[in-house]
């Protein structure tokens, strides 16, 4: 099984998105995949078509030591893409952590190992923040980060400090963290600048620019309407051609 927080501290930069779209390739591919939604504004939740939906929430999974991870996993219409659910629901736990008389950013960590062992892959859909304590919780649980950037100044000035923390995070409390690298995301091929980016790109970043960037896609918009994966809602379009070759990318370097 194979952790992976898609992390970025500025809003809006494609990751909600990518974990979902990542996770329904995989799927495609065979895989049986979990996405934890550690946000509380709760996209990956309400961008899903929840089939089961059990009353255990992640808040009674940290709260109260007789509930247990698999009593909180919804299945979805996609068979093997399941979630643990987000949002308002998350509040508690937060209160509960942060009442924790010390241990409060192992938490995650902890349950980690409830986690059922059949899915090849774990997702960490996070907030646009660093300092929040589920992010920290989840820097201190993973092993994989996944960046994904806009292209615009402050995304590219932004990484630097996701890098130093995760950076922290490995020299204190998780030697096993390891940044998979940086992708761009809903990059307009036709724009100069985009263009530009998409050339100087791989030089800025020699170690972690990934190749593939997700180019914009007005289907990327429609899948979460439609609550589907968008290789599910729409195989043929560029976009998840280009969600297609970040995946191969992206086990080619969990495998370096
Ligand atoms: N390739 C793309 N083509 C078109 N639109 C895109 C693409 N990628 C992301 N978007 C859009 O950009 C917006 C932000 O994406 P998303 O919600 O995934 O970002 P986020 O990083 O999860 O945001 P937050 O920081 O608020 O959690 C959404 O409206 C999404 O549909
Ligand atoms: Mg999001």
């Amino acid at each position: 099984m194979k952790t992976v927080a898609i992390m970025n501290q500025k809003g809006g930069t494609g990751k909600t998105t990518s974990a979902i779209n990542l996770a329904g390739e995989l799927v495609r591919r065979g895989k049986k995949v979990l996405i934890m939604d550690m946000d509380t504004q709760g996209n990956a939740t309400s961008n899903l078509e929840l089939t089961d939906i059990p009353a255990t929430t992640l808040a009674d999974v940290i709260c109260d030591k007789d509930r247990r991870i698999p009593d909180a996993i919804c299945h979805t219409s996609v068979e093997n893409l399941d979630v643990i659910r987000g949002g308002a629901l998350l509040a508690p736990a937060l209160t509960a952590m942060q009442e924790l008389p010390f241990g409060r950013d192992m938490t995650l960590r902890r349950l980690l190992p409830q986690i059922p062992q059949d899915y090849d892959f774990v997702f960490f859909d996070c907030s646009p923040s660093l300092e929040s304590l589920f992010n920290i919780n989840v820097l201190v649980a993973v092993q994989y980060i996944l960046i994904p950037i806009k292209v615009d100044k402050n995304s590219i000035e932004g990484y630097n400090v996701m890098l130093e923390t995760v950076q922290n995070v490995r020299e204190l409390v998780n030697p096993d963290i390891r940044v998979l690298g940086i992708f761009m995301t809903a990059v307009e091929s036709g724009s100069t600048l985009d263009k530009e980016m998409i050339a100087s790109f791989p030089q800025m970043l020699p170690e972690l620019a990934f190749r593939s960037y997700i180019r914009k896609n007005i289907d990327v918009k429609k899948a979460p309407l439609a609550l589907q994966p968008l290789c599910f809602f729409s195989p043929r379009c560029a976009a998840t051609a280009d969600y297609a070759a970040l995946c191969d990318e992206m086990l080619e370097r969990m495998e370096g």
